[in-house]
């Protein structure tokens, strides 16, 4: 396919995967017209996570103006949109239905075809994505190429030969990269979503103060972040015995860079076993400003990581991958089941 003659279509695409209501106007796969985010966070922070009913009402209550804006902000009108794509999968089951009646109301509604994607395939599209200059775009990923996702679910390298292709080499044993952010940020009494922040407490610490243990996991291209949220665990209980008041910059600092650090080594190896000529990084946790200096710092391998609002859930990346697969004649029926869990490869 990366050969082929891609037609031009302009695409509507909607994501309600979990928490974000989002909605967005993509056009050729690469260049967004609008993207629209209604964040639930408020609702959920008394929880310390999402609470699945309350996301799917809250959805339902969203969703048409979340749509309206996007087209609008787009400046274009529905009848002027070649294809409808939706989050079809992974995620929760009552979210995934909201913003899938809505996409197949609007496809049948404006005749237009039904895309489903997979969310995950979406966090890996948001690379292609470039806001702005139409002119000059800037070089989309090359392959052979090694990504590396590291969302709040998922932790997983993958290598991709061409579009919508790919080998999976590895993945977590236990928690994600994002979920161990959320746990640590939990142990530490940071607020829900614990991914920013830890790294906003990170920003003030050593990260050398505490040495916290790397899982390298030889020999396979799997990760494990449980021993590590475990060892930030004891030493938080040892002070917390010794009455001693919680060095909570250092401990996130010293968490973060642990992470990063085994994200950044188990995937340049991997590029290089695999002689992947890029290295992408998506999914929530690649907002992590420690993450995105590790992996431009080094100069081995081009990196590829999305904008910084691109990063965490939105509608762009699903109508880029969306686009990819109408480009090869994906078309969905309106019967179209969702899919909670589903993998990517
Ligand atoms: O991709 P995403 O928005 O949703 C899923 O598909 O899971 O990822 C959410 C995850 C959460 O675990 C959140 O804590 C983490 O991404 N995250 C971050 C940062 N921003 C979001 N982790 C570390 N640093 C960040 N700045
Ligand atoms: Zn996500």
């Amino acid at each position: 396919m990366a050969d082929v003659k891609l037609p031009p279509a302009r695409i509507l695409a909607i994501e309600t995967s979990c928490d974000e209501t989002a909605a967005a106007v993509l056009e050729n796969g690469r260049a967004l017209l609008s993207s629209v985010v209604a964040s639930q966070i408020d609702l959920h922070v008394q929880y310390g996570g999402v609470f699945p009913e309350v996301a799917s009402r809250q959805h339902i209550r969203t969703i048409y103006a979340v749509v309206e804006e996007a087209v609008q902000r787009a400046h274009l009108s529905l009848s002027e949109i070649d294809a409808i794509a939706v989050t079809r999968g992974p995620g929760l089951a009552g979210s995934l239905v909201v913003g899938m009646n809505a996409a197949k109301g609007l496809a049948l509604a404006l005749n237009r075809p039904l895309i489903g994607v997979n969310h995950l395939e979406g966090h890996i599209y948001s690379a292609w994505v470039y806001q702005g200059d139409t002119v000059n775009p800037p070089p989309a990923p090359e392959f052979p190429l090694m990504a590396l996702l590291v969302s709040g679910g998922h932790t997983e390298l993958n290598v991709m030969t061409d579009h919508l292709t790919y080998r999976r080499l590895g993945g977590t044993l236990d928690d994600a990269a994002g979920e161990a952010f959320d746990k640590v940020a939990r142990l530490l009494g940071l607020p829900y979503p614990g991914g920013p922040s830890v790294q906003k407490a990170a920003a003030g610490g050593n990260p050398e103060a505490f040495t916290f243990p790397r899982a390298r996991l030889e020999g396979t291209w799997d990760f494990s972040f449980s021993g590590l949220k475990t060892a930030v665990l004891r030493v938080v209980r040892q002070l917390e015995e010794e009455g001693k008041s919680l060095p909570v910059s250092d401990l996130a600092a010293s968490f973060q860079t642990a992470v990063v650090d085994v994200l950044l080594q188990k995937t340049l190896r991997a590029a290089r076993e695999t002689k992947s000529r890029a290295i992408l990084v998506a999914g929530g946790v690649s907002a992590n400003t420690a993450l995105r200096l590790a992996f431009t710092g080094q100069t081995e391998f081009p990196v590829f990581i999305p904008a910084f609002t691109l990063c965490t859930d939105n509608a762009a990346m699903i109508g880029a991958a969306g686009y990819f697969r109408y480009a090869l004649g994906a078309r969905d029926p309106l019967d179209l089941d969702v899919l909670p869990t589903w993998p990517l490869s």
